[in-house]
């Protein structure tokens, strides 16, 4: 197994050990937390988790989440969240975030703030220290409307580009059946005053700053051979 996935299983076993029965979990997008739904999936089928529900924040989370027979909620049937367990693109040491690497970040947004708790899942690559370094920023748009949202982007100084679907023609399309333009800022040094005016623009659905939502992240390192979980 190579480092970055040690790391991504060592922080999603610890998320997945956080979580009690009778509890109703956001469930994460992306390969980390892909592998925390699993450990759920492999207590909930051994019985040492029992009467959980989950909200899946995305078409992955579900499928997946249905295969361990997990049973599904939506965000509409319920008034809270215990717990929400997300992984992230860009961590900074505010806990500030950037998501969306997945296109998820709209439904993410909206089951991860609903939570009483949310727990970030990250390896240690995620870190920086301030937003926009590493990581294109994702924002979801109505697909009428990606052009003129792109040069909104572009007169805030970012450099978007539409993402583009591997193995199928064409962008990718989201599971709101949207799509996703990918700006590129060099620093986001207001993150709360971005993602403001960034939601702001006609045609824009979601971007994915989450500012001030994570209650706690877990990043896997490795030192050596040792792989740790440290906490944010
Ligand atoms: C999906 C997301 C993911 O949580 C984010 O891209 C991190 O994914 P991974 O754990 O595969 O690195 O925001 O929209």
């Amino acid at each position: 197994m190579d480092v970055q996935t040690q790391m991504k299983e060592l922080v999603a076993k610890a998320a997945a050990a956080r979580v009690e029965s009778g509890m109703i979990l956001g469930l994460g997008s992306g390969s980390t937390a892909a592998i925390v739904i699993e450990q759920l999936g492999r207590r909930w089928r051994a019985g040492d988790l029992q009467d959980i529900k989950g909200v899946p924040t995305s078409f992955q989370a579900a499928q997946l989440a249905s295969e361990y027979g997990i049973p599904l909620i939506t965000l509409n049937e319920i008034d809270h969240i215990d717990l929400a367990i997300d992984g992230a693109d860009e961590v900074d040491p505010a806990k500030n975030l950037i998501k969306g690497g997945g296109a998820c970040h709209t439904r993410e947004k909206l089951v991860d703030s609903r939570a009483e708790r949310f727990l970030v899942v990250v390896d240690v690559g995620k870190l920086s220290d301030v937003l926009g370094s590493n990581f294109a920023l994702p924002v979801e748009v109505v697909p009428g409307a990606y052009r003129q949202v792109m040069d909104q982007l572009r007169e805030m100084g970012g450099e978007p580009h539409l993402r583009m679907a591997v193995r199928k023609a064409g962008p990718v399309v989201t599971d709101e059946g949207n799509l996703v333009v990918d700006a590129k800022f060099e620093a986001i040094t207001e993150p709360a005053k971005m993602e403001m005016q960034i939601n702001n623009i006609p045609g824009v659905l979601e971007n994915g700053l989450f500012v001030g939502l994570a209650d706690e992240v877990l990043v896997g390192e490795i030192d050596g051979d040792r792989a740790s979980v440290r906490r944010l």
